[in-house]
């Protein structure tokens, strides 16, 4: 696929109705040569949209117009090219623990937590944030560092967790682990969040602070590297918990084989919440098909599909 492909593509599939500064910026690009030419300079890996927004807007490029992001961009390429080539798109997104928490708080507990592909690790904290589902009562924590609010709007017979769920290890792998602690590595992690999504922005600090206050045991390293090792440190009284959420596209075919193998040897439950096609997988339909969504799987069997930032969840 062209780099101007690709950009028209995440116009259309991603950011149309979720980010109009992104859309008009990536619909900009993907006319542009001049700017496709700098993009083509990159390696392949390196062109996604996604990762130029966040590092223009690292650089200091404010959201705002197409002309003026082209003219400030140019202006400042050696910088925007420096961050893209030295950072990766490792959006850490806790809004996904909407997503797994009535997985979570069904299974024998307590339990053991292990991420792959964790980024900051902020996904680790399911029993620390608070949720809304639809017009359900808030559930809540006890009193804890700060509050995180995550907000999901439920469609099907989602199993609303009578309460949250009891966490006794967290781990987690990434070939890069962001630093919660590292001021650097948080303006990344907000570089990240798109323009107009002040609430995730609005809930990016409490749970960083929740992170800070327990920090999880995240290795660095590749995931069919570490899995088997990491995995036997768990505590044995505990419910290993294997999952992840948007990790499986950056992986070629063989080493998702070689997952998927590996994690169905482990004595662990195995939570995925992906794209449709990420995992071996046959599927009911999904109720948006002209929507990204997520699929979340239980042990290969799927059970929801669920949006991006686990803004929604729709049980099969
Ligand atoms: C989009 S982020 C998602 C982070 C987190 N799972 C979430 O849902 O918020 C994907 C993460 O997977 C990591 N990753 C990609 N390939 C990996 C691999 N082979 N081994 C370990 N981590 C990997 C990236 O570094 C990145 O931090």
């Amino acid at each position: 696929m062209s780099t101007a492909d690709r950009y028209r593509r995440f116009a259309d599939a991603e950011a149309r109705g979720g980010s109009p500064c992104y859309e008009e910026w990536a619909l900009g690009v993907a006319a542009d040569g001049e700017l496709l030419a700098l993009l083509d300079d990159l390696p392949v890996a390196k062109r996604q949209p996604n990762l130029l927004f966040a590092a223009a807007r690292y650089s200091g490029i404010p959201a705002g117009p197409f002309p003026d992001f082209r003219r400030a961009l140019l202006a400042d390429w050696p910088a925007v090219r420096k961050v893209m080539l030295a950072r990766r798109t490792q959006t850490n997104e806790p809004g996904r623990c909407a997503v797994l928490l009535p997985l979570l708080a069904a299974l024998p507990q307590p339990l053991a937590l292990l991420e792959v592909g964790a980024s900051a690790g902020l996904c680790l904290y399911p029993d620390r944030y608070s949720y809304r589902y639809g017009d359900h009562p808030r559930l809540d924590p006890p009193a804890g560092p700060a509050r995180a609010v995550l907000d999901c709007e439920i469609t099907g017979p989602v199993p609303i967790p009578a309460a949250l769920p009891r966490v006794v290890w967290r781990a987690g792998i990434d070939l890069n682990p962001l630093d919660v602690a590292d001021a650097d590595d948080v303006r990344w992690l907000e570089a990240l969040i798109w323009p107009e999504h002040d609430h995730r922005r609005a809930r990016l600090t409490p749970a960083i602070e929740i992170a800070k206050a327990e920090p999880a045991h995240i290795v660095t390293g590749d995931l069919n590297e570490k899995l088997t090792t990491l995995a036997a440190a768990a505590p044995r009284e505990a419910t290993l918990v294997v999952f992840h959420s948007a990790v499986l596209a950056y992986l070629d075919a063989e080493s998702r084989a070689e997952f998927v193998d590996t994690v169905r040897g482990l004595n662990a439950r195995w939570i995925a919440n992906e794209g449709p096609g990420a995992l071996p997988v046959t599927a009911p339909p999904s109720p948006e098909p002209e929507r990204a969504l997520f699929l979340l799987t239980l042990d290969s069997e799927p059970v929801a599909y669920s949006a991006g930032h686990g803004q929604t969840l729709h049980w099969l």
